[in-house]
């Protein structure tokens, strides 16, 4: 039995209701814990705080040296870490590795955007000097989503660390088992008891962190919960919410001379992470007639040949969905979409390697009556064909969120009009639009979020700035309205 709390550097067995994952790869439970009380989170947030002076003043140089040695343990774990992962949330082995490659790469990068982005300025002034500096905010909650357990709240958590602040950390209830792993390594690293602290449990667990003494929440996850999340800090001016959420993301398709080329970066948004990735593509726009045939028989033919397999079998693209449950979340949207006039193209169905497994799917809603602008977290593709540019670049920006978008399409002009028109934050050209890259900002308008991107752009809402005017000494102003 794992989970719990820890709390100024030990583990303690939680106090609250015992949950446990199931490998939705083999139906097998893979990690059995307690969730952390209401008691727990307050006594994980008061250890924060108790640290947070002292960390706060600890040398730069020696916060990066702590993260570079955390990195150095990641390295060192990184086959039981990726395992984890996998086990946990059904991404193959493959893949899992990549995340837990990124989550060591996280260490640098944010030492670069760090200095780039937060550092600390002098600059001479007629009077003296103008100083700028970024003060860490105090102790900061960070909550993770399944779909990348480590990368995701590494994501939030290195930037955070590394500007001074104090983390508790409440890992997804649905992938908890890499978390425990990640406190290991920090511990091995030698962060000082207090600085980090994690909290085991669902929502009400998460609700007592919100309900906690804290300066802020850094959230990965989705819209729905994002959405309740910003609600709940209406009128609290005083707590940094950061907000990564969901998307709706479209891929437009524009007559490159490649067709196999346009097929495959489709495919590989729509499927990729089993579609359990937030930048996955979720609308295939494509112009009607000869060439938008195509290269959509290449989506679905892609589609029917994907490899679909166990977490830890060879040359697996897709893994099984989180849970039975999320298969089941998937086909009803599929049938929903079916019955709002959408034309299945290549049906995604369960299949009998598991209960979490489906295959992936491809539905032309271009006859439908109504679009349904949510985020199906799943691969399933949803596709328009259009008569004009126009229309493609109207279609696409016809949903509420705005994360991520893609174009396939070899003519300049094209692109220049699309980047125009397009309002997403991620917007790539001839690139997929999964595998986001560390050294830009991630995030997007719309409900993908608060308009406070992470990834390189994690420095930012790491720190607050401080601006001040010193004058070395105090001497008299010249023109002050008061005579002498
Ligand atoms: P989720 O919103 O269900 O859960 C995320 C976290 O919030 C979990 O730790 C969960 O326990 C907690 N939580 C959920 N409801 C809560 C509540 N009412 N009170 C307190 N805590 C609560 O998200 P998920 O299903 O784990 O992750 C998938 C979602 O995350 C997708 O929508 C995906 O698009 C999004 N996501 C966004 C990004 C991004 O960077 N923009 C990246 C990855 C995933
Ligand atoms: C995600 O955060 O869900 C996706 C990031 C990526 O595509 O690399």
């Amino acid at each position: 039995m794992s989970g719990g709390v820890f709390v100024k550097g030990v583990w303690k067995a939680g106090q609250g209701d015992e949950f446990q994952t199931i490998n939705p790869s083999i139906g097998e439970p893979h990690w059995r814990g307690r969730a952390a009380s209401q008691a727990q989170v307050a006594e994980a947030v008061d250890a924060a705080r108790q640290a947070s002076r002292a960390w706060r003043l600890t040398p730069l140089t020696e916060r990066i040296r702590i993260l570079e040695s955390y990195a150095a343990a990641l390295a060192d774990d990184a086959d039981e870490l990726a395992a984890a992962i996998s086990q946990d949330m059904g991404k193959p082995l493959w893949e899992a590795e990549t995340e837990i490659a990124a989550m060591q790469a996280k260490v640098a990068i944010s030492v670069k955007a760090q200095a780039e982005r937060a550092g600390h300025k002098l600059t001479d002034a007629p009077f003296g000097q103008t100083q700028l500096s970024h003060i860490p905010h105090g102790v900061l909650a960070v909550f993770g989503p399944f779909n990348f357990p480590g990368h995701l709240p590494n994501g939030h958590i290195v930037p955070v660390l590394l500007a001074g602040n104090t983390c508790v950390f409440k890992p997804s209830e649905l992938a908890p088992s890499v978390a425990d792993l990640m406190i290991s390594a920090f511990t091995k690293s030698g962060l000082p008891a207090g600085v980090l602290n994690l909290v085991h449990g669902g929502r009400a667990t998460g609700a007592a962190l919100l309900n906690a003494d804290i300066n802020g929440v850094l959230f990965t996850g989705s819209a729905q919960t994002g959405l309740a999340f910003h609600r709940h800090f209406a009128g609290r001016p005083d707590v940094m919410l950061a907000l990564e959420l969901g998307g709706n993301n479209p891929i437009i398709a524009w007559e490159p001379a490649e067709v196999d080329a346009a097929a495959d970066i489709i495919a590989q948004s729509a499927f990729l992470t089993t579609g359990q990735r937030c930048s996955c593509a979720r609308r295939a726009i494509l112009p009607a007639g000869a060439w938008g045939d195509a290269v959509l028989e290449g989506v679905i033919e892609r589609a029917k040949k994907v490899r679909i397999g166990r977490w830890n079998e060879r040359e697996v693209f897709m893994g099984p969905l989180v849970s039975a449950r999320a298969a089941q979340a998937a086909t009803d949207f599929q049938m929903q979409l079916a019955k709002s006039g959408g034309k299945s193209l290549r049906r995604l169905k369960r299949m009998d390697l598991g209960d979490a497994f489906v295959t992936a799917g491809v539905i032309d809603m271009t006859e439908a009556r109504a679009v349904r602008d949510e985020e199906l977290f799943g691969p399933l593709l949803q596709v328009y064909r259009v008569s004009s540019l126009d229309d493609a670049i109207g279609r696409a920006g016809d949903t509420r969120f705005g994360l991520a978008g893609g174009l396939v399409c070899d003519d300049d002009d094209v692109w220049d009009k699309v980047q125009q028109d397009l309002r997403v934050g991620l917007l790539n050209r001839n690139r997929p639009t999964v595998g986001a890259s560390g050294a830009l900002p991630f995030g997007g308008p719309g409900l993908s979020g608060n308009f406070r991107p992470g990834a390189y752009y994690a420095a930012d809402y790491a720190a607050w700035p401080q601006a001040s005017q010193i004058a070395p000494s105090a001497t008299r102003l010249s023109a002050t309205g008061f005579p002498s």
